[in-house]
């Protein structure tokens, strides 16, 4: 071999390990980890995840937010995490988009790549629970996923086991919807059957941060953290935004209410029977598609989770209001809980850090 046939190919071997380093990096470019590490080194942040620009801009535009001076926001993934304060509280916001899969995803690559303290959700919601009316914010205990579903083979009831149940896979704890129940049939007409059976509501399978790897549990009603949920009550007290203008107001004033619980799935309710199944069978409040997401990804990296949702719509029930009208009063008033949240979430944080 000549010497410069051997030059070259050390040369060339050179530039493949450098390759390789790079691409040991994964999908985290070099200068955009060095711009996380220096977010980071001044943090924790309280992360808050909003489903859609809607909902966020109101957040983003109040006079509250102040960008960060020299990194405002971080792009990675498809998403723009905006690092910046609110209320003087350090804060990471991150849009969505529209349904479990992205909420889930944006929620974990904010836990995965930014310091993280607790996650904010916010935004509105359908109402499912009667006494609850349109322009009221509420924040529930507990967050379901209601789209996981085992779907029973027809002739099967539920004295049936389900298919893969003995395997610990699916279960008949957290019940079902018959079909055959909401046959539309003139009066007096019997009640038949419907190839479509049930549906039966599965938990999801959780994989805790801190656990064994690939070692399942399962998680039906995902609770909020112990703590916002006892400071939520404080929120209570808020005055909310009652008019548009002098001459459009909402029937009765808003409030905000802590509920019991709130339902999340892949499917946009507009469907007056569905939203009273969802109320009397799992005592539902607000009907939504991203909640439950964040939550699951919250327990599984047992990061501290609250979600503020406004209800905006009926969720195909009937109203005298007119719900468009009053969409953007909704937001500036989800916004004000959020920000007031905000407030007594690192209060609490900082008087921690007191405490250590
Ligand atoms: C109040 O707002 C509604 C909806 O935007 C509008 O139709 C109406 O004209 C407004 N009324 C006044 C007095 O500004």
């Amino acid at each position: 071999m000549s010497i410069v046939v051997r030059i070259l190919s050390l040369g060339w071997a050179i530039m493949m390990i450098m390759s390789i380093t790079n691409v040991a990096d994964g999908a985290i470019p070099n200068d955009l980890q060095e711009k996380i590490s220096l977010i980071n080194r001044e943090g924790p942040y309280l992360g808050i995840v909003v489903p859609n620009r809607f909902e966020m801009n109101p957040l983003l535009e109040s006079s509250n937010f102040l960008p960060h001076d020299t990194i405002p926001h971080l792009d990675h993934a498809g998403r723009r995490f905006r690092i910046g304060t609110l209320e003087n509280r350090k804060v990471v916001v991150v849009m969505s988009g529209l349904s479990m899969l992205n909420s889930g995803v944006a929620t974990q690559l904010l836990l995965s790549v930014f310091r993280i303290h607790g996650v904010l959700h916010l935004g509105s919601a359908g109402g499912a629970n009667p006494e609850i009316q349109i322009g009221d914010v509420t924040i529930p205990h507990y967050w379901a996923h209601t789209g996981l579903w085992n779907w029973q083979r027809f002739g099967d009831g539920p004295q049936d086991e389900l298919a893969f149940e003995s395997n610990g896979d699916y279960t008949r704890k957290y019940g079902y919807l018959r079909f055959a129940d909401y046959q539309a049939r003139k009066e007096g007409e019997k009640s038949s059957d419907n190839y479509l059976n049930r549906v039966w509501y599965q938990p999801e399978e959780i994989f805790y941060g801190d656990g064994e790897p690939e070692i399942r549990e399962h998680a039906f009603w995902v609770p909020i953290d112990k703590h916002y949920y006892s400071l939520a009550k404080n929120l209570e007290n808020i005055v909310l935004e009652r008019c548009v203008n002098s001459s459009l107001c909402l029937p009765q004033p808003p409030k905000v209410v802590r509920v019991r619980r709130g339902v999340s799935a892949n499917v946009f309710v507009d469907n007056a029977a569905y939203r009273e199944f969802l109320n009397s069978k799992f005592k539902a409040t607000p009907v939504d598609m991203e909640s439950a997401a964040v939550a699951l990804v919250c327990r599984q990296q047992k990061t501290p989770f609250i979600a503020v949702r406004a209800i905006s719509n009926l969720a195909g029930g009937t109203s005298s209001v007119d719900e468009s009208a009053f969409s953007s009063l909704i937001v500036q008033n989800t916004v004000r809980v959020a920000l007031n949240f905000i407030t007594l979430a690192s209060d609490a944080i900082e008087n921690l850090d007191v405490a250590e």
